[in-house]
C-alpha cells in the first residue's frame, strides 16, 4: 500500500496529503489564503507567494501527523508543475525536490489540471471513454479521458474561464474574492430568467466557450443603473468580516441585483452543459466528468444530475472540487506504477496543458 505524499501550491492555496493506494485519503490539510486575498478582489501573486512560503512546512507536517506517518513511510513526493502562476508553483517544487532529495524519494511531477481529473477518477469506477469538463478559475477545458489516463483537448476557453467570470462580476458588484460561492449561494433568491443574456456565436471549433461577452453585459447592465451605494455597503460589509453570512450578504443585495446574479449563473451553467453534452456525444462517452472549482456550485450539480444524459455523471466530492493536495497524489499514482519519475531539474510551468 504505497503512500504518496502530495503538495499543491499552484494558486492560492497551500495543501498536503497523504493518500494510500491511489485512492484512500489518509490525510487532506488544505491552508487557504481567502482572507489575504478577497479584498483585492482576486489574487495578488506577490502575496500568494509569500503566504506560501510562510504555510508550506507547516502544512506538510500537519498532513504527515494527522495521517500517523512519517517521511520514511512514504513511496514518493507528488508536486504539481503546472498550469498556475510560477511563484506560488515554485514554492511547492522547491520544498518538494528539496524533501525528495533529503529522503532519497522519487518525485513525480503532476498537471494540476490532472488533479482535478483524479479527484474524480480516483474515487469513483469511471467508465472510458469519459468525457472531463474541468471548470475552475483558470480553466474551462474539455478532455476525452481514455482508458490509462490518456487525454484528448477537445475545447476550451478562448477567453475568460468559468470561475474567472463568476470572480469578475463578484468583483465588479462588490462581492469580493472568490465570487463562486457567494454567487451560488444567493442565486436561488433571484429569478434566473429576470435577465436574458445571451452568448456570442462561436465560430470555428464549436466546443470552445468564450465567457467575456457575458462578463461584459453584466458590466453594462451594472452601468445602467445607479449603484454606487448598493456596492459601497457590501465593500463596507467586506472590510469588516471577510466571509459574511447568506443573511448579511442578503440585507446588502437588493432584488433586482439577486436577480442578475441567478441569470448569469444560470446562463453559465447552461453554456457548460450545453456544450459537454455535444462533446460527450462526439466521442460517444460513457461517463462525464465534471471537476474543479465551479464543480462546487449547487445549480450546476442540480442541472447536470436533473438532465437525462446516456452516461453517468460525476462530481468530486465537495472538499474536492477547490485545490487540494489529495487529487494531485492520487494523480502521482499511476505515475508511481510506471514508474515515471521526474528529475530533479523539472522547472515550474505556468502554462503546462495535457492532451
Ligand atoms: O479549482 P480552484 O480552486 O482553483 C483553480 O484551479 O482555479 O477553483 C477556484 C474557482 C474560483 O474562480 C471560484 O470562484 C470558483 O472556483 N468556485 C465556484 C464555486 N466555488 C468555487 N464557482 C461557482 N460556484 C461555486 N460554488
Ligand atoms: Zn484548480
Amino acid at each position: 500500500m504505497p503512500r504518496i505524499l502530495g503538495i499543491e501550491s499552484s494558486c492560492d492555496e497551500t495543501a498536503a496529503a497523504v493518500v494510500e493506494d491511489g485512492s484512500r485519503i489518509v490525510s487532506s490539510v488544505v491552508s487557504s489564503q481567502m482572507a489575504t486575498h478577497s479584498k483585492y478582489g482576486g489574487v495578488v501573486p506577490e502575496l500568494a507567494s509569500r503566504e506560501h512560503l510562510r504555510a508550506i512546512v507547516p502544512a506538510v507536517r500537519l498532513a504527515l501527523e494527522q495521517a500517523g506517518i512519517d517521511l520514511d513511510d512514504l513511496a514518493a513526493v507528488a508536486v504539481t508543475q503546472g498550469p498556475g502562476l510560477v511563484g506560488s508553483l515554485l514554492v511547492g517544487i522547491t520544498y518538494a525536490k528539496a524533501l525528495a532529495i533529503a529522503r532519497g524519494l522519487p518525485l513525480i511531477a503532476v498537471n494540476h489540471i490532472e488533479g482535478h481529473i483524479h479527484a474524480v477518477a480516483s474515487q469513483n469506477r469511471i467508465e472510458y471513454p469519459a468525457l472531463a469538463l474541468v471548470v475552475s478559475g483558470g480553466h474551462t477545458h474539455l478532455y476525452e479521458v481514455g482508458e490509462g489516463f490518456v487525454y484528448r483537448l477537445l475545447g476550451k476557453t478562448r477567453d475568460d474561464a468559468a470561475g474567472e467570470a463568476f470572480d469578475k462580476v463578484a468583483k465588479l458588484l462588490g462581492f469580493g474574492y472568490p465570487g463562486g460561492p457567494v454567487i451560488d449561494m444567493l442565486a436561488p433568491y433571484g429569478n434566473p430568467q429576470a435577465v436574458r443574456f445571451t452568448l456570442a456565436k462561436m465560430k470555428g471549433n464549436t466546443l470552445d466557450f468564450s465567457f467575456s461577452g457575458l462578463k461584459t453585459a453584466v458590466l453594462r447592465w451594472f452601468e445602467a443603473r445607479d449603484m454606487a451605494l448598493e456596492v459601497a455597503a457590501r465593500r463596507e460589509l467586506l472590510a469588516s468580516n471577510h466571509r459574511p453570512a447568506r443573511e448579511q450578504w442578503l440585507a446588502v443585495t437588493p432584488q433586482p441585483t439577486l436577480d442578475v446574479l441567478a441569470s448569469f449563473q444560470h446562463t453559465v451553467i447552461e453554456e457548460l452543459l450545453r456544450r459537454a453534452a455535444r462533446a460527450a456525444e462526439e466521442i460517444d462517452a460513457r461517463s462525464l466528468i465534471i471537476s474543479g472549482g465551479v464543480a462546487c456550485n449547487s445549480g450546476l450539480r442540480r442541472a447536470a444530475e436533473g438532465s437525462r444524459l446516456p452516461y453517468l455523471v460525476y462530481f468530486p466530492d465537495p472538499s474536492l472540487s477547490t485545490d487540494n493536495a489529495a487529487m494531485i497524489a492520487a494523480a502521482a499514482f499511476p505515475k508511481l506504477e510506471r514508474r515515471e519519475f521526474a528529475d530533479f531539474t523539472f522547472r515550474a510551468d505556468a502554462s503546462l496543458s495535457i492532451g
